[in-house]
């Protein structure tokens, strides 16, 4: 039996992870599940986003189920739960899939089939900086390791999904993208892998021209968080992508999105990140057909049109799409 911890986090996080839950006792998913706490109303409970016992208990796991949280952005103090969990547990792997239903959206009748495989500890995330209040002038540190850059390359080699395209700004942001550029394009030809190079800025704007040209991103974190939204954007909308964060032994599985503040407690959100995450920590468990049964019934309720939340054109609920959902895994 698998130890889950599950951690739901703010606004819309707790309705898409109570969702997710619902599609895997479906499945019979032989699991155990334990809650904690993280995130904004955690932070105004205990005085902290992230509880020590949290973190204890994510290291006590198999894989972690995660819902969404709010970060204030005024608030100079303020560091995000999820960015805590991702540097405490060194998941350095954010893994973000992301593809076209037939039908749906401005893409909807293109193949597009887009792996981010993003770095998760370093780049701007980095936590360093400092505000001179005097002058008016800030400074964040942007940290680029060739160590970091070797480890996401190879994870990048282990789940590409067809040619790997490197993203960076090596041409300006030197030294630190010529460090990343250079470390992953080695990387990846010693290990024989199809990869090519592509300026962030230029690559966004081919990616919403001719995104069925792309399969795998390799990026520093900031690019990949930014693309990650991109792509969502061109799937159809941002409540239908998955993310997976994996370390050495621990993965948490979350949404690509946020608490949508402007949407919570209404019912609409899209389950189906939430659910396609729970989907990527199937596969992380070993889970294979499972996680296909979830995504084949994903994909059929979504194509047969047959109950889509308001943000994919629908007029839907988040739970009457969750139930069609599983009556779909019932028959497939
Ligand atoms: P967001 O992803 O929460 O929302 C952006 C837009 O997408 C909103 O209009 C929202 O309604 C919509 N949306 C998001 N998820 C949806 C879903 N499942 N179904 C339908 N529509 C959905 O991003 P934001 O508004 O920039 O951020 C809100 C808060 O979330 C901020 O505090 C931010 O720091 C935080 N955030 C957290 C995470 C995380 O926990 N991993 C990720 C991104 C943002
Ligand atoms: C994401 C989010 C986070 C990030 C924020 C909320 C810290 O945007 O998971 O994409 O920047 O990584
Ligand atoms: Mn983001």
């Amino acid at each position: 039996m698998k130890k889950i911890l599950v951690i739901k986090g703010d606004g819309i996080g707790p309705e898409v992870t109570e969702a997710a839950i619902k599609v895997l006792n479906a499945l019979n998913f032989n699991a155990k599940y334990e809650e904690a706490y993280a995130g904004f109303a955690c932070h105004e409970k205990t005085g902290v986003p992230v509880p020590e016992e949290t973190i204890e208990m994510a290291k006590k796991s198999d894989a972690i189920l995660f819902g969404a949280v709010t970060t204030p952005s005024k608030d100079m103090k303020a560091k995000s739960a999820i960015l805590s969990l991702r540097q405490n547990l060194d998941l350095f792997a954010n893994i973000r899939p992301a593809r076209t239903y037939k039908g749906l959206g401005r893409y909807g009748d293109e193949n597009v089939d887009i792996l981010i495989v993003r770095e998760n500890t370093e780049c701007l995330y980095s936590g360093i900086g400092e505000m001179d209040e005097k002058l008016g002038i800030a400074i964040n540190q942007r940290i680029i390791s060739k160590k970091a850059t070797e480890r996401i390359a190879n994870a990048a080699a282990r789940f590409a999904n067809g040619k790997i395209t490197i993203t960076h700004k090596a041409n300006v942001v030197k030294p630190s993208d010529v460090l990343f550029l250079s470390v992953a394009s080695e990387t990846l030809k010693k290990l024989g892998k199809e990869f090519d190079s592509e300026i962030v800025d230029a690559l966004a704007m081919k990616l919403v021209v001719n995104p069925a040209k792309y399969r795998t991103i390799l990026a520093p974190n900031l690019y990949g968080d930014i693309l990650s939204d991109l792509v969502a954007g061109i799937a159809g909308s941002i409540g239908l992508c998955p993310s997976a964060n994996i370390g050495e032994k621990i993965g948490l599985f979350e949404p690509v999105h946020g608490s949508a503040p402007d949407i919570a407690g209404k019912g609409i959100a899209n389950p189906c990140g939430a659910i396609l995450s729970a989907a990527l920590m199937l596969d992380f468990l070993g889970e294979k057909e499972g996680a296909n049964k979830v995504r084949l019934a994903v994909e059929s309720v979504i194509v047969g049109r047959k109950s889509l939340t308001p943000d994919l054109g629908g007029k839907s609920k988040t739970n009457e799409m969750l139930n069609s959902i599983i009556q779909e895994m019932e028959v497939l």
